[in-house]
């Protein structure tokens, strides 16, 4: 006989509606970003070797993509972007005709209701590889914001409704937000990677985003995997520099953090589920190995559990289509 007959936990576990009454967490469209990969061009539509179903488009394949995210209920994508030329300071981050302005209006044109997340860094558009402006080898913290403020400001102009840096300067926060006042967006919030860390998950979005550091890494600026006392710094800051939405990435051996951050905080908490984690569950998936379905939609759900309202991932279109037809 069982010591307590009281309780019984497999007794609200019964049958699937029980089930249901019961469950703690659930997961729709409605959390998903979805991130896009505008190419210079036109009719460019070309998957990325490293993640699977993912493409490069060109603004115009760009902009049915958006059509299909908005029609799947997902309410956002985010926009990153390889542009036509770098140079040392990332200039085509900031313009007008580059691949992510254009992306930005013609989707806001042609889906008004979809939100559109601009990323703000400098990786992808200068000719080193690095996040912000060089002095020497070493990115200069200080001078990088007026760069930022810039990239900010032109998403911004185009019809960007968030703006998120994730080049993890100290202050860009603050700074981004002022130049956005002074130019009368003061409903652009901003969704800062508050808590990034140095992460070698990011490997395959650096091949697709061409955005590698071409000397050294990124320890000096983005944050040691070993740090959740740091995270929490980060999240502080970040809050009184006027974050409206604070990020933590990568997602699934962050939890953790995103638990903590959670708890701290009473702004909207959003996670990224980056390109490795992507890969990892694609190639296992391609092999026969796991159940792509059940491991993408526990994942996700375990996300939502530790405490992000926001998730951005690769899977957002798949995970939005299994969840309409009805998850168990
Ligand atoms: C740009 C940026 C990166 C990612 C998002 N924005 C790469 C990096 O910091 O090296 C990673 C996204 C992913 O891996 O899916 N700074």
């Amino acid at each position: 006989m069982m010591e307590n007959q009281n309780l019984r936990p497999r007794r609200l576990r019964i049958s699937p509606a029980v089930r249901r009454m019961v469950r703690e967490t659930t997961l729709s469209p409605s959390d998903f970003v979805y991130p896009l990969f505008v190419v210079p061009g036109e009719g460019v539509r070309e998957e990325i070797p490293s993640m699977p179903d993912v493409f490069h488009l060109s603004v115009d394949q760009a902009v049915e993509t958006a059509k299909q995210v908005y029609e799947l209920g997902i309410p956002a994508v985010e926009i990153f972007g390889l542009p036509e030329y770098k140079d040392a300071d990332g200039s085509s981050a900031w313009d007008p005709k580059s691949p992510v302005q254009r992306a930005i209006a013609a989707i806001k044109k042609a889906v008004p209701d979809l939100v559109i997340v601009g990323d703000v860094c400098l990786c992808q558009y200068t000719t080193h590889g690095h996040c912000g402006h060089l002095s020497g080898r070493y990115v200069d913290n200080d001078k990088t914001l007026p760069l930022l403020q810039k990239v900010a400001l032109s998403q911004a102009e185009a019809g960007a409704d968030i703006v998120a840096p994730s080049d993890m300067m100290d202050g860009r926060v603050a700074a981004i937000r002022e130049a956005l006042d002074a130019h009368e967006f003061i409903n652009v919030s901003i969704m800062s990677y508050a808590v990034k860390y140095a992460s070698a998950f990011y490997g395959p979005f650096r091949d697709a985003a061409d955005s590698a550091p071409q000397f050294g890494n990124r320890r000096q600026y983005q944050m040691d995997p070993a740090n959740v006392r740091e995270a929490l710094k980060e999240t502080d800051l970040d809050m009184a520099e006027g974050a409206d939405i604070i990020m933590v990435k990568p997602a699934m051996t962050y939890l953790d953090v995103v638990s903590k951050v959670r708890a701290r905080i009473n702004r909207p908490v959003a996670t990224y589920n980056v390109s490795g984690e992507y890969a990892m569950v694609k190639a296992a998936a391609q092999n026969g190995w796991i159940d792509e379905r059940r491991i993408v939609l526990e994942s996700l759900l375990s996300m939502k559990r530790a405490g992000a309202d926001i998730i951005i991932t690769y899977h957002a279109m798949d995970a939005a289509r299994w969840l309409m037809n009805g998850a168990e």
